[in-house]
Parts: C-alpha cells; sequence; structure tokens
C-alpha cells in the first residue's frame, strides 16, 4: 500500500481526491497497489467542501503529514511561494516523494528541489504546472528526448488568449473583455501576473529548462503582456493576413538561450492561430521528429487533476516496484540567456503622423539611420490633420529598433507611436 499526504483541498486538490476515489479500482492496477489518501492538510477543518470528505482525514498541522513516518508521497496543491516551497523541501527532506503542480516553486527554485531529490533518492513530478490538462513535462522528458527539440511555442495561459480571442470575435477593447471574464470567473480579481505575461514566462522558464537541460532563472526571461493590445491592432492584424496572440517562446541559439512572452501577430494559417478562448498549446520543432503540437485546457479542476493524479500513479508506482529515481535528474548544463536587445524579429509599428508632405521620408530616414528596414507601409485611414502610418519592418535588432523609436519620438510630426507588436513568421 502506498499512503499519500494531499496538502490543500481548494479547487485541484478537490478534483484529485475525487479522481481517485471515482477511479480507485482502475489506478490502483495500474499502480499495482492500493492507494490510501492518509491526511489532508486544509487551513479550516470545519469548512464545508464541496467534495464528501471523512473529516478524520482533514488536519491543519504541516507536520502530521510531513513527518509522518507513515507517508510516501506528498502532493502539494496549495499554490503560491511559501509555506509550499518550505513543504515541498521538508517532505523531501524526509524522504518523501513530492508531485505537485505549483509552477512558481518549480520555475524559481527548481534547481534546488530536483538536487534535494537526488540526494534523498526520492522523486518529484509537476507534470500539472505547466498548462493543466495537457502533457508535456513528461513527453519532454521521455518521449521526445530523443529529437532534439530547438523551439518551443506555446500558448501557455487560458486567461489572455480568452481575452484575445473574443476581443477579435465580438470586437470589443481589453478593458471592457476583461470586466465579463471577470464577472464569469474566468479570469482572477487581480488577473495581474496572467495579463502581464508573468504567468506564462514561469511556464515557459520551465519548459526551457527541461527540453535544453539547464537552468532559467526566471528573472532573465522577458515578458510583456497584453494590456496595451487595442481593437484597432487586432483589425490591423486581420487585414494583414494575421491574428494576435501571447506567444511564450523558447529557442536554442548557438549563443545562447532567446526565451520571451509577448503578443504577437501570428498568420492566421498556423495552427496556433486556431487554439483559441481558454485551450493551451505547445507547439514545438524537433530536428529529428519535425514539429509536434499539443492543444487542451490549460488549467481546471479536471485538467489539472488528471496531470497529478498521472504522476501520483506513475510515482506511486515507482515506489511499489522500488525502481529507482529516474526523473528527477537535475540539469548540469548552463546555457546562457540572450539579452532582448540581441533578438532579431520583424515589428509592427502603428505611427500616428502629421499629414503633410514630406513626412513619411523623416520617419524613413530615422528607420533607415538605426538599420530598420521596411517590409511594407499602409496609410490607409484619414484622421486628419494626423494619419496613422502602419509599418511593419524586416527583422531588426531589438536595440536598433527601440533607438529608432526614441528619435521618432522627438520628431514634431509625429504624434504618437501607438503600438510595437512583434510578428513572428519563422515557424
Ligand atoms: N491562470 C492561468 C491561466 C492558469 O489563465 O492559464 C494557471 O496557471
Amino acid at each position: 500500500m502506498i499512503k499519500i499526504g494531499l496538502l490543500g483541498l481548494g479547487t485541484v486538490g478537490s478534483g484529485v481526491y475525487k479522481i481517485i476515489n471515482d477511479n480507485r479500482e482502475s489506478i490502483e492496477q495500474k499502480v499495482g497497489t492500493e492507494l490510501k489518501i492518509e491526511k489532508i492538510l486544509v487551513s479550516d477543518t470545519n469548512k464545508k467542501r464541496s467534495v464528501e470528505i471523512n473529516k478524520e482525514l482533514l488536519t491543519d498541522q504541516a507536520e502530521n503529514i510531513l513527518e509522518n513516518p507513515e507517508i510516501d508521497l506528498v502532493v502539494e496543491l496549495i499554490g503560491g511561494e511559501e509555506p509550499a516551497y518550505s513543504y515541498v523541501k521538508k517532505a523531501i527532506d524526509n524522504n518523501k516523494s513530492v508531485i505537485t503542480a505549483n509552477k512558481l516553486i518549480i520555475a524559481k527554485h527548481g534547481s534546488e528541489i530536483l538536487k534535494a531529490a537526488n540526494q534523498n533518492n526520492v522523486q518529484i513530478s509537476f507534470e500539472g504546472s505547466v498548462a493543466g490538462g495537457i502533457p508535456i513535462i513528461r513527453p519532454l522528458k521521455e518521449s521526445l528526448v530523443a529529437s532534439n527539440i530547438n523551439n518551443i511555442y506555446g500558448i501557455l495561459n487560458g486567461t489572455t488568449n480568452y481575452i484575445l480571442t473574443k476581443m477579435t470575435e465580438e470586437k470589443k477593447e481589453f478593458k471592457e473583455v476583461l470586466k465579463e471574464a471577470q464577472e464569469l470567473g474566468y479570469a482572477e480579481s487581480d488577473p495581474t501576473s496572467d495579463i502581464s505575461g508573468l504567468d506564462a514566462a514561469y511556464k515557459i522558464a520551465i519548459l526551457s529548462s527541461i527540453t535544453f537541460e539547464t537552468y532559467v532563472n526566471i528573472n532573465s526571461v522577458y515578458s510583456e503582456g497584453i494590456e496595451d493590445i487595442t481593437l484597432t491592432d487586432i483589425k490591423v492584424a486581420d487585414e494583414l493576413g494575421y491574428v494576435i496572440k501571447l506567444l511564450a517562446i523558447a529557442k536554442k541559439q548557438n549563443e545562447g538561450i532567446d526565451i520571451r512572452v509577448h503578443p504577437a501577430f501570428i498568420s492566421k494559417k498556423h495552427p496556433l492561430a486556431l487554439v483559441n478562448g481558454v485551450y493551451n498549446a505547445i507547439y514545438l520543432n524537433g530536428e529529428i521528429v519535425g514539429d509536434i503540437m499539443s492543444y487542451g485546457k490549460g488549467a481546471g479542476q479536471m485538467p489539472t487533476g488528471s496531470a497529478v493524479v498521472a504522476d501520483i500513479i506513475q510515482t506511486a508506482k515507482d515506489i511499489h516496484y522500488n525502481r529507482p529515481n529516474i526523473y528527477s535528474n537535475e540539469s548540469t548544463l548552463k546555457h546562457m540567456v540572450i539579452d532582448i536587445d540581441e533578438i532579431k524579429n520583424l515589428f509592427y509599428l502603428r505611427v500616428l503622423v502629421n499629414d503633410k508632405p514630406g513626412v513619411m521620408s523623416e520617419v524613413t530616414e530615422i528607420l533607415g539611420n538605426n538599420q530598420v528596414s521596411l517590409a511594407s507601409v499602409l496609410q490607409k485611414h484619414r484622421l486628419s490633420p494626423v494619419v496613422p502610418l502602419d509599418l511593419v519592418t524586416h527583422p531588426v535588432r531589438e536595440e536598433n529598433l527601440n533607438n529608432s523609436l526614441k528619435e521618432l519620438k522627438t520628431l514634431n510630426n509625429v504624434k504618437s507611436i501607438e503600438s510595437v507588436i512583434r510578428v513572428i513568421e519563422d515557424f
């Protein structure tokens, strides 16, 4: 028998409890022995729960799980950095294997956690930490290990994908859709981490660390959110054959790792352009395997619960059959993260200028002086006395582009730079 201690009985915790109880027979058959949820840590043992539960299982003292010699496996579903990180460390130090869906502690402290798991010869698994129900961590570690994956492009945040989809389909501005999403419970009351790109940054840092067998410090991941995307941007993108998505990108280059999160114009024909609403997807290019895409629900009680229970089954099986720790290898390589200034991208720029002769040449001169070459120029609408210029550049170093924008702002004939959005075409 394998005994489990559950830390947290919120949305995902209740889902895990329910999945195990509703599928006990088939799960135990897969594991090869009985599974018993021995104790569950909650903050209030008297609170009314969405799942029917024997109160004897509940405790508000973490030691009853972390120091309990009977418990083989600890499942951390509290979320946030502390006390989750300390509990995970404690469990590992006490020779318990750990499963978590906590992207924050894996992205920030993954290196220390893996090291501790190796030293104590226990396992740490975290399939639920990235893209909820989509299997991606274990496939990257196992099924794709011979594929030389060099590029990862992900839609890793459901909240922002839902908002961008609604803006596109219903022609509404960001703020209006965000408010509706909050009322419907699709967006958190404090959506900062989702909207700003940080949530996706944690996830791409984890995927990148696994795929490129390196440690990516979350502070070195450039991230830009969707707060400034307007309906006009979405309309222009549509006219040019693109949709706007919040992309999480990680690419292995000769100089290091190009890793970032930002909104991007992507071709309407790309498979990721079809990923709408709260869905997530991960698109990979492997030198050997070619292109692969995984699609599914990136959050929620049952999708994330299913990823956690899959980890429980695998880990319980390994404990039962006394298999060595083969999943927790710590990355030893240290790839440098390439500074965003050095990355080359195509850009869409929307510049509001005075509608006067010679203004276009003032703008193109500054762009040219900074090695910004234009692929297309569109001047369709007239808002006399000003006119919007919709420009798309050829690939240009971010630093050059930013220098040209600084100079453009000093021109009297440039009223404002309304939008600067990267265009991703080479995938
Ligand atoms: N808040 C995330 C999202 C899910 O909107 O996708 C949890 O990582």
